[in-house]
């Protein structure tokens, strides 16, 4: 049986090595993102794209539901995201509501709409993209942070409740990557050698996926990190992240 996926945030870097790790795999594909043109670029350019469907997620989830009502949707790559770096309180009020509606909003009713049916066919997977910063607080990324900490926490619940269901939900939780577009207004300054290759993130990714991990973090070094930080004191861990941002941040 072919099965099919479901990939946001297509048009980025993850997204593109994300479709093609699945097309690897002969999934077919169906992939979404705002940017209508490198959507077309790309369903010529990976093999098994089935259809694109341009869609601004933040607003209007109707195209992707209307696009797919008659397909059968096998895996969902909830991978599109926003992030912003700034003091809280200078951030202006559409770059708050943007993470909020993208990361949060649009993340979980695509779960809600797409779990029912996976869960009666008694198959299917969710690969839900946070980032190591759902792990802990990030003074400067704050509402990055949180929103990523709420898909860490989404995720753990929902593959739970799915547990011997058949339907698995993995989130996904890398550093920074080398990808484009990162802007000092969008993500902290990391050093080249630091930043990790986003193909290999991908196919780790999907990798968990299919193996029925739940939580990924995909490399050694921020594996050991979150494992050695977790039984840290808050305080200490908050102090620690506001001297990293603080240093890391261009601006
Ligand atoms: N880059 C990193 O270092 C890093 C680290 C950890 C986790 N992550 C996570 O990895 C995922 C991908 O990140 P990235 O760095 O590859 O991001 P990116 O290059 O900024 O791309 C973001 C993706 O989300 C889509 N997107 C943005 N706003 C959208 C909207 N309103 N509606 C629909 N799609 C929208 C974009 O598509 P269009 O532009 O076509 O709309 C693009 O495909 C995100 O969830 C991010 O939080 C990234």
């Amino acid at each position: 049986m072919t099965l099919t996926a479901l990939v946001t945030g297509a048009t980025s870097t993850l997204g593109e090595a994300f479709a093609r790790s699945l097309a690897a795999r002969e999934i077919r594909l169906i992939l979404t993102g705002r940017h209508e043109g490198k959507l077309s670029e790309l369903s010529t350019s990976i093999p098994g794209v089935d259809s694109f469907v341009p869609c601004d997620l933040a607003v209007d989830l109707s195209p992707v539901l209307e696009h797919t009502r008659h397909t059968s949707i096998d895996i969902l790559v909830n991978n599109a995201g926003v992030s912003r770096v700034a003091h809280f309180h200078h951030m202006p009020t559409t770059d708050i509501d943007e993470q909020i509606q993208l990361n949060i909003l649009a993340l979980t009713r695509l779960c809600r709409h797409y779990l029912p049916p996976m869960i009666e066919r008694g198959h299917g997977r969710i690969l839900n993209v946070a980032s190591i910063a759902a792990f802990h607080p990030f003074p400067n990324l704050s509402v990055y942070a949180a929103s990523k900490a709420y898909v860490l926490s989404l995720s753990e619940s929902l593959a739970e409740e799915c547990n011997r269901s058949g339907v698995g939900v993995t989130c996904l939780c890398p550093g920074n990557m080398a990808t484009e577009g990162q802007s000092p207004d969008t993500h902290l300054s990391v050093p080249d050698f630091l930043k990790l290759d986003p193909v290999v993130v991908a196919d780790t990714g999907i990798e968990s996926l299919m193996s029925g991990e739940i939580i990924c973090i995909p490399d050694k070094v921020h594996a050991a990190a979150v494992a050695a930080t977790q039984h840290q004191p808050r305080w200490l861990m908050r102090r620690l992240a506001g001297i990293a941002t603080r240093l890391t941040r261009s601006t």
